[in-house]
């Protein structure tokens, strides 16, 4: 499915993500600036955060409990905040929009 990260500075980059990968991995594979992903996707650093587009929240569904707890060494956390590496894509995420921070730290 289509994946669409806006960066801190307006900038759009639109990508094609199969099923199953994460979000995060799709701005690494495809140099999107503004994601580190320093662990790997094992819920280790929290240089993957991102916004999630409103109209995504919901689709995105909640944050687990260890997510949280990682969330909160991330910086300009709000809301919206997740992290990039547990969220997979699936059928339902087809057009997911996700805004990045500034800085991952
Ligand atoms: Fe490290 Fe997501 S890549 S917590």
């Amino acid at each position: 499915g289509r994946v669409t990260y806006i960066t801190h500075d307006g900038n759009r980059h639109t990508v094609e993500l199969d099923d199953g990968s994460t979000v995060m991995q799709g701005a690494i594979n495809n140099e999107i600036p503004g994601i580190d992903g320093d662990c790997g996707g094992c819920l280790a650093c929290g240089t993957c955060h991102v916004h999630v587009d409103p109209q995504w929240r919901a689709a995105v569904g909640p944050i687990s409990p260890e997510e949280a707890d990682m969330l909160q060494f991330s910086a300009e956390v709000a809301e919206d905040s997740r992290l990039s590496c547990q969220i997979r894509m699936r059928k339902e995420l087809d057009g997911l929009i996700v805004h990045l921070p500034e800085a991952q730290h």
